[in-house]
């Protein structure tokens, strides 16, 4: 599929791996690219050559525009990696695979449970856990991994209360979500960890029918019993809800407070400050710099499509790159420099349009929180072994670290 011949071998890799000179900047071949020619043909596992997206203006093109799909059954996708493409027919519909009407109704359900409001009134009991883990993690042995001591943690239990799932299955569904979004595990391990999830979850909404409280899986429960969404589709929503409600939230804890460690100056203004506005701009601005989300949104063109220049072509695979953009001078001068009082706010960490993340605005709650409380709680915070130690998880969807030795 789609071998370009003659100039093969000038088609570059997608994407080497993300830890060359430094850990947090995009692999510099995103930034060669997006100089030389920033819309352009790259080579992915199955030999096929889809478009890369590496601006910032090209990519709010192409994610706002109506002509491209996330339809993964349309011949051509560019999936990540093989055992996604092996399932792809296996799954039924998902907010991730679906374009307009479809898409639309199944987002429509959620976005009453996920408004910036109902985000904003969860700030409390955010609040209330990260002090409660904080203590623990002060009264605890030195060092400790700030992974497992809150970077988990926090964002579990906020999304176990929001969807009304038992905290204490945790070990259980954190096992399942890490093999679901590797970019190592076979097929089989896939749809193994995405079986055992679904049926779970279809278990806790059954129970959810007979026993309604205030949480999303009892609304998914309602809609259930209403006949509009399947059983098969309200458990898989559960599945989507609860692995991007936690593994995100927990890479950007840690990686952020590996990259704030690292840039003892940025850490500073956040120690001293008390103002809610630098927090919130702090947060933009680290996830700006360290995009976690980094191994290309996958799309397909329905159409003949031109942009910046380039005419991608109807069935043509097209990867956009959310790191490649939130570093595209153009947009941020400088953007190898983590400067948390730059105004970052036109990032694309969370993507752009109507697949834009559902769950952003719990995301910044649990980020303005942690970072507003951790470093000024903990000011002689630091790492208790050397950056080339660290563990960084190249192959996972969401970029992070396995673990963050710290101590005071
Ligand atoms: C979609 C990133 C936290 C739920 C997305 C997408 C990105 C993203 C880049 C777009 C995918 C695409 O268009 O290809 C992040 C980051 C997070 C985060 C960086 C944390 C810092 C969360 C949380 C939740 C969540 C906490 C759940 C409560 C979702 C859902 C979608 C999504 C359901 C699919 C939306 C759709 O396709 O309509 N996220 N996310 N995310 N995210 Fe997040």
């Amino acid at each position: 599929t789609g071998t370009a011949s003659g100039a093969a071998e000038e088609i570059p890799e997608f994407v080497p791996p993300r830890a060359a000179a430094c850990p947090f900047a995009p692999p510099p071949v995103l930034a060669e690219i997006r100089e030389e020619k920033p819309i352009s043909k790259v080579r992915i596992w199955d030999g096929s050559t889809p478009w890369l997206i590496t601006r910032h203006e090209d990519l709010r093109a192409v994610l706002g525009d109506p002509r491209v799909s996330v339809d993964d059954k349309r011949p051509g996708f560019p999936f990540p990696k093989k055992a996604m493409a092996e399932n792809a027919h296996h799954h039924p519909d998902t907010l991730f695979n679906t374009d307009a009407p479809v898409h639309t109704r199944l987002r429509r359900m959620l976005t009453s449970s996920f408004t910036a409001k109902r985000m904003a009134a969860l700030r409390p009991a955010i609040q209330k856990v990260t002090d409660e883990h904080i203590d623990a993690m002060l009264a605890g042995p030195k060092p400790a991994d700030l992974v497992q001591a809150l970077g988990l943690p926090i964002p579990t239990l906020m999304i176990c209360e929001l969807l009304g799932v038992p905290y204490e299955d945790h070990e259980f569904f954190q096992y399942h979500a890490t093999v679901a979004v590797s970019q190592t595990s076979s097929a089989e391990q896939d749809r193994e960890s995405s079986v055992a999830l679904g049926a779970y979850l279809a278990r806790q909404i059954h129970a959810k029918t007979e026993n309604p409280a205030e949480d999303t899986l009892s609304d998914l429960a309602a809609l259930v019993e209403a006949g509009e969404l399947t059983m098969g589709e309200a458990s898989l929503m559960a599945v989507i809800l609860l692995i991007a409600g936690h593994e995100t939230s927990a890479n950007m804890i840690a990686l952020g407070t590996l990259a704030l460690l690292e840039h003892p100056e940025q850490l500073a203004l956040l120690r001293e400050t008390d103002d809610p506005k630098v927090v919130a701009g702090a947060v933009e601005e680290l996830l700006r710099y360290l995009t976690i989300a980094h191994t290309g949104q996958r799309r397909i063109a329905l159409e003949d499509i031109e942009i910046g220049g380039e005419v991608i072509r109807d069935g043509d695979g097209i990867i956009v790159s959310l790191p490649a953009a939130n570093w595209d001078p153009e947009a941020f001068p400088e953007p190898d420099r983590l400067d948390l009082l730059r105004d970052a706010r036109q990032h694309n960490a969370f993507a752009f349009g109507v697949h834009q993340c559902l769950g952003q605005q719990l995301a910044r709650v649990e980020l303005q929180v942690v970072y507003g409380t951790l470093y000024r709680r903990v000011p002689t915070l630091r790492l208790a072994t050397t950056l080339e130690e660290i563990d960084f998880k190249e192959d996972a969807m969401a970029y992070g670290v396995a673990a963050l030795p710290v101590t005071w």
